[in-house]
């Protein structure tokens, strides 16, 4: 029974007020929730009360302090139904009994070690209490919360800490915390147990002091104050960019290792996935280091992009998602260097979200029909819908986009809102058309975007012919143009940026290089232009599309040396490999030997000088000098893909590469070791990257001088990304001393889960046949668990992404992965159909594995008892 966005009602009753006592216990928790409602006066009146349940127990039931008649109410464990309630404002309380300790699927109150909490997004809350567990339902919530003292010495709740004392069973304590600002049941939280934490304080800028805690498991509280500097940055980061301040006298940060997803914004007290907190020289890797920032602001921002303006319904999701996203993007970008974010940021859009537009489980940034709410915090509701707010900052312009946020914040405070609210804010500060722009949220998959030249010397004209498409999705037979912006710049041979003339642009559009397409088609002359420039389209990735050109290589290489636009110098380098790989795929299924592309060989070379005489950002060096993966190349390609040829090709490339680069490349390895203390920073963080990326493509040009220098920096590293670089080339690449080292490297962290994962996702991503035997095996591994979702995720997800060993021609990796989510299923449906999604673009294989694809999807389609999760992915994946 699929919930449609058309379908959206009012709700029939408000609740005001909601009191909760939690008296703790593994196997025995009481709740008793006392719910202040009324009916909703903007609904009719003469309703059943019937409120969400989810496998609970109810023990009793009061309606204004006295008993309810068994006759006069109906419970379930997933409703509880008062058909004749009061008209007007009444109390009920409501008894229910929970087992945190056999809650598998890790939403509601559960087990994380030996600490109780919680998850309630999206709709966990009513498997706590029944609720009307809808996030247009807003409440003050006080929370009293009992446990054993010994056991649970630290409880924690949402809002301020009013009290605590000694309760009247003895060992056991309380604490009572009050939220005064209105909120939506799925950010409830609560968390008790013995746990460690670092404080510190942040003063806001009208002068509020506020607590600040990071709480974690005993003897890890130290590698939490990396997370505790970031989230002190973006505290004062809200207040300067967007004029946002905190609101309450605490806020708490508790990091559990036993997560869904990867964090909770639930009202001042965020959980988290340990791995987004917890960072140390010796344990954490750049990346984790660049992610913890980023997931800390994220969370923090949604106290006001979800929490102080929270969303309508569940499908309004990406108004706080796309745009807190967005807004912890802007953050990092202001952290660390603008472009190199932006490319990772394109990176991660094209490797998650353009295969999910382009498949099967294809979706609106907005959907409009849902079965499975938990199956859209998607890489489109999420980073699609970052681009899109990112597109309508560039339309509107900088100020008029502050303009509107501050419109927005000032109107919907304390409210669940809707996208056409927000951009609506927009349209009205601006004065511009927004309805065509609403298009990027009611349309499914990825635009095309052909560009046109053609340069007239007489003239001394420069054509471009500009079209947009969008092909069908599922549901979706045809589109419509969207509007959007297309940053674009023309570049003179001797590098340099012509200045823009022409008669079919604004003056804005002119003086900015922003050019807006409303429309399907667009024609834009340029004059005064003598020589033919190189088309430098879609600066910065300005908007979320494919673009197909008409450029030559000879441009490509023009612009990925003298592009002004660093996006598009990156992206140009990108592309010109990519065509020569796409060559060699095609050549490797004719039996046919990869070119040698001299052009590409000398830009690479280039790169290389560029970067040993400093005279480019280490950063942005080694995103130049990492090639597109398997699957960036599988896409492009887009039918009839064949894995193994995929790999053939880039493996030769590299090889050639590595190998007419040797020298340089073992110069600028050596001339990279860093004799400083470490430091997590970009610039520290840009030269181990660069230094690591070296190291690869060396090695895979010259393989036993490359395994003995990954020998030596894995020896000789005193940090975590150097010495998992050299790991990476050591367990990668076949050798004698591949398993002794790896097994020396499980040792040394059998007391690191998280350093672990990463070990475990290497190990799947090994190229060869054996891998899915190795992976087999290794959920045997003592440090490994089915029921931890890092764990999961790192080896079972890990494979799914091992583009040649997952995709294997005999269907054998794709029965492993049947046969994980439907062992998973039963106990954590969102990790298993999470798992699924791995399937998104089997219609694109060639004929062979695609028949074993669906074959697997079918096999567990007419399987009788799926979860909602899987069924809904099983049943979208095959169409
Ligand atoms: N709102 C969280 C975030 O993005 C994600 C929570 C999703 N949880 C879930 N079980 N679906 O910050
Ligand atoms: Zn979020």
């Amino acid at each position: 029974q699929p919930v449609r966005l058309v379908d959206y009602r009012v709700p029939d009753f408000l609740i005001d007020e909601v009191d909760l006592d939690v008296s703790l216990d593994r196997t025995a928790t009481r709740v008793v929730s006392t719910l202040i409602i009324r009916p909703n006066p903007a609904a009719s009146d003469g309703a059943a009360l019937t409120l969400d349940g989810d496998e609970l127990t109810l023990v009793s039931a009061h309606l204004d302090g006295a008993p309810l008649d068994p006759e006069a109410f109906q419970a379930t464990p997933a409703q509880f139904v008062l058909p004749n309630p009061p008209r007007g404002r009444f109390t009920l309380t409501i008894e229910t009994r929970l087992d945190p300790a056999s809650n598998t699927k890790l939403m509601g109150l559960y087990r994380s070690g030996s600490a109780y909490c919680t998850q309630c997004e999206a709709e966990g809350f009513r498997r706590i209490t029944y609720f009307l567990d809808r996030p247009d339902v807003l409440s003050t919530y006080r929370v009293r919360i009992e446990a054993d003292r010994e056991e649970a010495p630290v409880l924690l709740g949402n809002g301020n800490l009013e009290g605590k004392g000694e309760a009247e069973t003895a060992g056991r304590h309380w604490a009572l915390w009050t939220d005064p600002h209105k909120k939506p049941c799925y950010l409830f939280a609560l968390v008790a147990g013995d746990l460690a934490h670092i404080s510190d304080a942040f003063v806001t800028a009208s002068g509020r002091k506020v607590d600040l805690a990071i709480f974690t498991e005993h003897g890890r509280e130290e590698r939490a104050r990396y997370a505790m500097e970031a989230l002190k940055r973006a505290m004062a980061w809200d207040e300067k960019a967007y004029g946002r301040e905190y609101d309450l006298d605490v806020f708490n940060i508790v990091a559990v290792s036993d997560f869904n997803m990867g964090a909770m914004e639930n009202k001042g007290l965020n959980v988290f996935n340990d791995k987004y907190v917890l960072a140390s020289q010796e344990t954490a890797t750049d990346d984790d280091y660049a992610n913890i920032e980023g997931v800390i602001a994220h969370e923090y921002f949604h106290n006001w992009t979800g929490n102080r303006i929270t969303c309508r319904d569940w499908f309004q999701l990406c108004l706080k998602e796309g745009l807190t996203v967005f807004r912890d993007q802007e953050f990092s970008a202001d952290m660390r260097s603008r472009p190199v974010k932006r490319i990772s940021e394109v990176r991660g859009l094209r490797a998650a979200q353009f295969p999910e537009d382009a498949g099967p489980l294809a979706h609106n940034v907005r959907p409009e029909v849902y079965s499975e709410i938990s199956n859209f915090y998607t890489a489109t509701v999420y980073q699609k819908g970052a681009e899109v707010v990112r597109m309508l900052k560039r339309l509107v312009g900088d100020e008029a986009f502050r303009a509107g946020m501050d419109a927005y914040f000032h109107r919907y405070d304390g409210q669940a809102a809707t996208v056409e609210q927000f951009v609506g804010c927009f349209a009205e500060v601006s004065g511009r058309d927004l309805d065509r722009f609403m298009r990027w949220y009611r349309q499914a998959g990825t635009p095309k975007v052909t560009v046109r030249t053609a340069h007239d010397p007489a003239a001394r004209t420069y054509r471009l012919e500009i079209a947009q498409s969008l092909a069908p999705t599922p549901g979706q037979p045809t589109k419509l143009p969207a509007t959007m912006p297309l940053a674009l710049g023309l570049v003179d041979p001797e590098g340099g940026d012509l200045p823009l003339v022409s008669a079919d642009a604004s003056e804005a559009e002119l003086a900015s290089g922003v050019f807006v397409l409303d429309d399907a088609e667009r024609v834009i002359v340029f004059r005064d232009v003598a020589r033919r420039p190189a088309l430098s389209f879609l600066r910065g990735f300005s908007a979320p599309v494919t673009v197909d050109d008409d450029l030559t290589e000879q441009d490509l290489a023009v612009l990925s040396r003298h592009d002004p636009d660093h996006f598009n110098r990156w992206q140009a380098l990108q592309s010109l490999v990519t065509r020569v790989l796409l060559r060699g795929v095609k050549a490797i299924r004719a039996g046919r030997a990869p070119e040698r592309n001299a052009a590409l060989v000398a830009a690479f070379g280039a790169l290389i000088d560029d970067a040993r005489a400093g005279r480019i950002d280490p950063a942005f060096a080694a995103l130049s000098l990492a090639l597109p993966t398997e699957a960036d190349i599988a896409r492009e390609i887009g039918e009839n893909v064949d894995p193994d040829a995929i790999y053939a090709a880039r493996k030769s490339l590299r090889g050639a590469l590595g190998r007419k680069h040797g020298d340089a490349l073992a110069d600028l390895h050596d001339w990279l070791a860093d004799a400083r203390p470490f430091s997590p920073d970009a610039e520290s963080a840009g030269r181990r990257a660069l230094r690591n990326i070296a190291l690869a493509l060396y090695a895979d040009g010259n393989i036993i001088d490359g395994l003995a220098r990954a020998h030596r920096q894995l020896r000789d590293a005193d940090n975590m990304t150097e010495r998992f670089g050299a790991l990476t080339q050591i367990v990668l690449k076949p050798s004698s001393a591949r398993e002794h080292t790896s097994d020396a490297f499980s040792r040394r962290y059998a007391m690191e889960p998280l350093i672990l994962d990463k070990w475990f996702a290497l190990q799947a991503h090994i190229p060869e046949r054996e891998t899915l035997d190795r992976v087999r095996g290794l959920m045997s591994h003592r440090a490994f668990s089915m029921s931890n979702p890092n764990r999961v995720r790192a080896l079972i997800g890990g494979f799914t992404g091992n583009h040649t060993q997952f995709n294997r021609p005999d269907g054998e990796g794709y029965a492993f992965l049947e046969e994980i989510v439907v062992g998973l299923d039963p106990t954590n449906p969102q990790v298993a159909a999470r798992l699924l999604t791995a399937m998104r673009s089997w219609r694109s294989l060639e004929e062979i594995r695609r028949g074993h694809a669906e074959a697997m999807l079918r096999r567990i389609a007419v399987l009788p008892s799926l979860s909602p999760d899987v069924r809904d992915i099983v049943t979208r994946s095959l169409g």
